[in-house]
């Protein structure tokens, strides 16, 4: 397995390119089950990830090749069998994001039931539900979700009583190919599912009401293949403008969505960054300076990102004064912290709640990841702590960011890749 070794105290500066959104592509690639045309996709992002999509997709018998530029070609003209295989399906739990296409086109699913993950047992009741009211024969059973329409899928009317993205994913792709219309109620809207919807428009869904709370869909007899643009990934974009400032830096991103970091670019302005953007990027220089603490309180979009809130956390431990910050999604998303305290940092945690006192500076020690966003944290903590610090299991880093090292290399920072 491989480790990161960090000496920290370098301010970074530079201009990095934001990547394709994982939590777009992810879905985008699931959607493309839904008609036997190719489909084309451009900034996917190479991250283990996306790579188990594509081992999926392809285990199905969808024909997926990538291209030198980012660019995946997918086509899934006549699969070979439906089923999603827990040794995938316990890699990445998006793999669910088949079960909507698939019953939809095929009128059968076999999906191995998601387990929980380190930030909470990640329940997929609603995924299930949403699908029952389209009149779907749904049973868990040895591990597996099955799900039976063999007369198809039915428009319906559903209201999800707790906003979730990945169950909002699952009921749009099954309601486009449904007999009659789906409303659907308290959906998210996170930008990647903005995204998602505009490429299911692409191919000829009929969706209205997107950006509200609110979708109604017309089912339509089938699906073109379509060319689709995956949207910049704003958790990675926010991820690197936060180790900016916790390291006084001064960074650009260019190719970057800057309406869609929402709050987080007022919770970045409240560090006492100055930040400027334009069309298609993104600037925050922090002149040098400690950041102020930033409150956080995380919450479905448009509310503070929950997968921004671990990295703010870091940026909070070397930050001038106390914050609190707190984990409204997810049951058991402040991990990451208790690893920060071997490094010194100051940090009380109560339930869904870190308090933080900043401290002028973090020392370096080994520290493990333990999921995708508790790594990056973990990351920035190495780049503001004085000596070495070796974050042990990266590869929950290497799911969602492309070559974090070689990027944070070109801003300036002192990290190398090691192979144990
Ligand atoms: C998506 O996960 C993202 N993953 C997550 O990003 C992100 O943190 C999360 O949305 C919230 O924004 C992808 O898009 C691949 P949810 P998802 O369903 O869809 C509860 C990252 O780091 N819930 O919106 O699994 C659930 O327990 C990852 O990139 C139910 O109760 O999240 C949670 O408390 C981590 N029943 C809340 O909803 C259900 O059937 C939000 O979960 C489904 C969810």
């Amino acid at each position: 397995m491989d480790s990161l070794i960090i000496r920290g105290g370098n301010r970074l500066g530079g201009t990095l390119t934001a990547s394709g959104s994982k939590n777009a592509a992810l879905p985008i690639m699931a959607a493309t089950l839904l008609t036997p045309e190719s489909c084309t996709l451009h900034r996917v992002p190479i991250l283990r990830d996306t790579d188990t999509m594509v081992t999926l997709l392809s285990s199905l018998g969808a024909e997926v090749s990538r291209r030198d530029d980012k660019a995946m070609a997918l086509q899934s003209s006549a699969l070979h069998q439906l089923k999603a295989p827990y040794e995938l399906v316990k890699t990445m739990r998006a793999s669910i994001l088949v079960l909507g296409p698939l019953l939809a086109r095929y009128g059968r699913a076999e999906v191995s039931f998601p387990g929980g993950c380190a930030i909470g047992s990640r329940p997929v009741d609603l995924h299930i539900r949403v699908l029952e009211a389209m009149g779907a024969v749904v049973e868990v059973a040895e591990g597996y979700i099955i799900a039976d329409a063999p007369t198809g899928l039915s428009g319906a009317e559903f209201t999800f009583d707790t906003v979730t993205v990945g169950g909002t994913e699952n009921a749009v792709m099954a309601a486009v190919l449904a007999t009659g219309t789906t409303v659907l109620r308290n959906v998210a809207q996170e930008p990647e599912i903005i995204d998602l919807l505009g490429f299911l428009q692409q191919m000829g869904a009929k969706i209205e009401g997107v950006g509200t709370d609110t979708l109604t869909i017309e089912g339509v007899a089938s699906l073109s293949g379509a060319s689709y643009h995956v949207m910049p990934d704003r958790i990675e974009v926010g991820t690197y403008l936060v180790a900016a400032a916790a390291t006084g830096g001064r960074v650009r991103i260019e190719g970057v969505a800057p309406a869609a970091l929402g709050v987080v670019r007022d919770a970045l302005q409240q560090t006492g960054a100055v930040l400027s953007e334009g069309a298609d990027w993104i600037c925050l220089d922090m002149e040098g300076r400690r950041p102020q603490a930033v409150d956080i309180v995380t919450a479905p979009f448009p509310g503070f990102p929950t997968d921004m809130q671990a990295q703010f956390i870091a940026l909070n431990t070397i930050a001038e004064g106390r914050s609190t910050v707190i984990e409204t999604v997810f049951e058991n998303r402040l991990m990451q912290a208790h690893e920060m305290k071997r490094m010194g940092a100051e940090i009380d945690i109560d339930g869904d709640t870190a308090r933080i006192t900043g401290r002028p500076a973090l020392q370096g020690a080994p520290v493990m990841a333990s999921d995708l966003r508790a790594s990056a944290s973990l990351v920035i903590a190495g780049l503001v702590a004085s000596g070495e610090t070796r974050i042990d299991r990266i590869y929950h880093i290497d799911r969602g960011y492309e070559n974090i090292e070689g990027n944070l290399q070109c801003l300036g920072a002192d990290i190398r890749r090691i192979s144990a």
